[in-house]
Parts: structure tokens; sequence; C-alpha cells
């Protein structure tokens, strides 16, 4: 096909109708279009921006290139949790079992790292043995007997979106308001879920940078959410700094082992309780701190430690390699600290820069098709508020050998301002939409 007279048309700042965009989507996903002339209306997209209804078709059309899920009848609703990517944002991971504790059904469906911000399936691929890959029927199998499944996106599920995603990453056409909402939800409504909730980042580390950009797509995620049928909500969160003390994929999964066993970091328990909540609410749980308290009283039961380890054994984990792995400090060749240069209080730590960072290390992709070192990363990342004295770490970076450790630890001083004077604190969730 030749969509020639479509791009020109967007280019111009003509609407397509909905027959035009389910056409096109139709064909790149048979590969009838070239990647060329696609990545040519993608960037028409990202500059002129679509309307609602533009919006919509896009987002359906994609829904509808793969096969939905379909659930057997089940009191539990059926939900999921989206974030839109950050540094440290390992949420997902303890939240999908605390969900199924809480007596949801989560089949979360979710996507690797981009850009300096990491991917829930790198991280679960660090845990020896376990596979992301898994077909429809068996994602329906396990959810209906544990509760949860966190995998990739299958072949079969909102093809279009596998495609032009990939397309997208690699043609900076990542930051689009249409783009995000139809990615996203293409995805999400193929779940046939009940409810979902979206966490929407803005700030350094985010492809939103300015909190009212996140905002607008946090509005048109959960406007369209809602006219599909699924009860959508978001969370406006803040990614300027990274999220919990430790960023790499297989230092996160520690980490939130950790937020399952109760000692997690504060924003990390934090989010992942709040996630949980607005889901118990939006499902019908009376008032919000009902809702906090019942799922703090949960994650603290140890319940869905037990379910994760149920679920990770689901998915072919080597549970006896993988807790063995828990106990040792490090798993990359070398480490290094970054240690205060001065005395004072952590006033900012860029989670840009520590996603960058990371990513140099071979913890997230710089080209399509890179292989992640699931080991490197930092951990111990000093938090803004914290005080610190002159020569104390403020990180500590994994690295596969000593010369790239040191080089690291460097970068990640660079990332911190220490002040004299405690900084004022801004909350981590700053708004929620509905
Ligand atoms: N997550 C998605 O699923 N799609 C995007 O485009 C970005 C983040």
């Amino acid at each position: 096909m030749n969509c020639l007279p479509q791009i020109e048309a967007k280019r111009d700042g003509r609407a397509l109708s909905g027959e035009e965009i389910l056409n096109i989507v139709c064909a790149y996903t048979r590969g009838e279009i070239p990647d060329y002339q696609m990545a040519a209306l993608l960037m028409a997209i990202v500059c002129r921006g679509m309307d609602a209804a533009e919006t919509r078709a896009l987002t359906v059309a994609m829904r509808d290139s793969g096969e939905r899920l379909s659930f057997p009848a089940d009191p539990r609703p059926l939900v999921d949790k989206h974030s839109t990517g950050g540094v440290g944002d390992k949420v997902s991971l303890p939240l999908a079992p605390l969900l199924a504790c809480l007596g949801f059904r989560v089949p979360m469906i979710s996507g690797r790292g981009l850009g300096v911000t990491g991917g829930t399936l790198d991280k679960l691929e660090s845990i020896p043995g376990f596979t992301t890959a898994l077909p429809t029927k068996r994602i329906i199998e396990q959810v209906q007997k544990i509760g949860c499944a966190m995998c990739g996106q299958t072949d079969e599920i909102a093809p279009a979106d596998k495609a032009i995603y990939a397309l997208r990453d690699v043609t900076g056409t990542m930051p689009s308001i249409p783009l995000l909402t139809s990615s996203i939800l293409s995805k999400k409504l193929a779940e046939r879920l009940d409810c979902l909730l979206l966490d929407v980042k803005f700030g350094a580390a985010a492809f939103m940078k300015i909190e009212e950009q996140a905002l607008e797509l946090a509005e048109t995620i959960v406007r369209l959410g809602n006219e599909c049928g699924v009860k959508t909500r978001a969370l406006l969160t803040d990614m300027n700094t990274p999220l919990g003390r430790s960023a790499g994929n297989w230092l996160e999964v520690r980490e939130a082992v950790e937020c399952l066993s109760g000692r997690g970091p504060a924003d990390l328990e934090e989010l992942v309780i709040e996630c949980a909540a607005h889901l118990l609410v939006l499902s019908g749980t009376a008032g919000i701190e009902n809702a906090r308290r019942e799922a703090l009283g949960m994650l603290r039961s140890g319940e869905p430690l037990e379910r994760w380890d149920q679920m990770l054994a689901a998915q072919g984990a080597d549970l006896k390699r993988y807790r063995e792995k828990l106990k040792q400090d490090a798993t990359a060749g070398a480490v290094a600290l970054a240690v205060a240069d001065r005395r004072g209080f952590v006033n900012r730590c860029d989670a840009r820069l520590i996603g960058e960072v990371v990513r140099e290390l071979g913890g997230g992709r710089l080209q399509k098709g890179s292989v992640i070192n699931p080991a490197v990363g930092i951990d111990g990342i000093a938090k803004p508020g914290d005080h610190i004295e002159q020569g104390m770490p403020i990180g500590r970076v994994h690295a596969k050998d000593q010369r790239e450790a040191d080089q690291a630890a460097a970068c990640v001083r660079a990332a911190f301002e220490i002040s004299d004077a405690s900084p004022k604190l801004t909350p981590l969730v700053r708004k929620m939409i509905e």
C-alpha cells in the first residue's frame, strides 16, 4: 500500500478518517507498507498531533490487529497497571503478586527497556530460568490458577503495536500523546480488563519532561480507556529522581523482593501501595484510606512474597539458583563506590544521568537488539533529603570490570547536587486523574 496521500494530509494538518487509519494499521502489520513511509507518517503525527477521533480510531485498530484475551467468568476483577517508564521503576514486580493476593486477576503484559528507562521484561529475565514468553493459553491458565502472570506481548496480542513501537524506538517518534495513548491502550484493551491504573511519569527521565504534558497524556488515556469500557485512572508521578535506591535489572529484582519482604525503600513501597489502593477503589472498595490500609496490611502479611515465588516457579524460574543469587552481594565483575565530596544534604539526584550510566554499563540498549548485561547497575543510591558526610557512599556501581566501574562511579557522582540546607521535598504522587 502506498500511504503518501495520508502522510501529506497529516503533514498539512488534515485529520485522517477512521477508515484510512484502519487500512494503514492493517497494511503495516501485514508488512505491506515500507518502514520509511510509516516512519514519515509517525513523524507527521508527532509534529501535528491527532484529534480525539483519530486517536480513538488508531487505538481500536491496533487493539483489533490481534486477538483479545478471553478469560472464564470469575468474580475476581481483571486489572492491570502500566507505567510510561522511568529509572528504577520496579513497581510492577511487587505489585502483581500483591494484587493477586488482594483478590484480583492480573494478566500483566509488560515491555522492554526503552531509551534510558528500564523494562519490566528485562528485569524479570535476570531471574535464572524465568520466561516472559507465554502463549495466550498459558497466560489465561496461570492467571486463573495463581492470580497473576507477567509476560511480554505475544505475536497474537496487538501485533500492530509491537511493529509500530519498534519503529518508533529507532526513529525518535516516542514522545507523542496519540502514539503513546494508542500503544499503551491497544495492549491493555486486548486484555479485556475491568480496571486499569496508569502511572504517568514526568520529569528528567520520563518521555514527558513537563508536568503539564504528562497531565495531558494522562487525561487522554483516562478518557479513552473509560470510553472503551475499562475503568481507568492515572497517577501523575515524579521521575526526576530514580525510584528506590537501585537501578539495573537484577539489582531492581532484589529491591522488589526487599519490598515484598517489608524492607523496601519508602518511595517504592508508597507507590506500590498507592497503585494497589487505587485499583481497589476502582473495583469497589469504599474510600482510598481504607484501600491503602488493606493493601499495606496485605503487603506486610508476607503472602505476596509467597505468591511471587509461585509465579516464578510457574514461569520456569530455577528457584534454587535464584535464592543463591539473592544471597550474593554483587553478581557483576566489579564494584566501585561513588562518594560525596562534601558534607550536606542530597538536593537532587538526576534520574536521567543515572539511567544513562546504567545503559552505558550494558544494563540497557544502545541499539535495537543489543544484549543486556543483567548484573550491572547502581545500588545504594542516596535520595533527596539524605544527610551525608564527606567521603560517604552515595551510590555503588556494579560493572563488568574495575575500569568501567571506576569510570561510572565518577559519572554517578556528577548526577548528585549536595547543598548545605535540607531541600524541600515534593510529593512523589503529584495528582490523580479519573
Ligand atoms: N509504553 C508503551 O506501552 N508504549 C509506549 O509507547 C511507551 C511506553
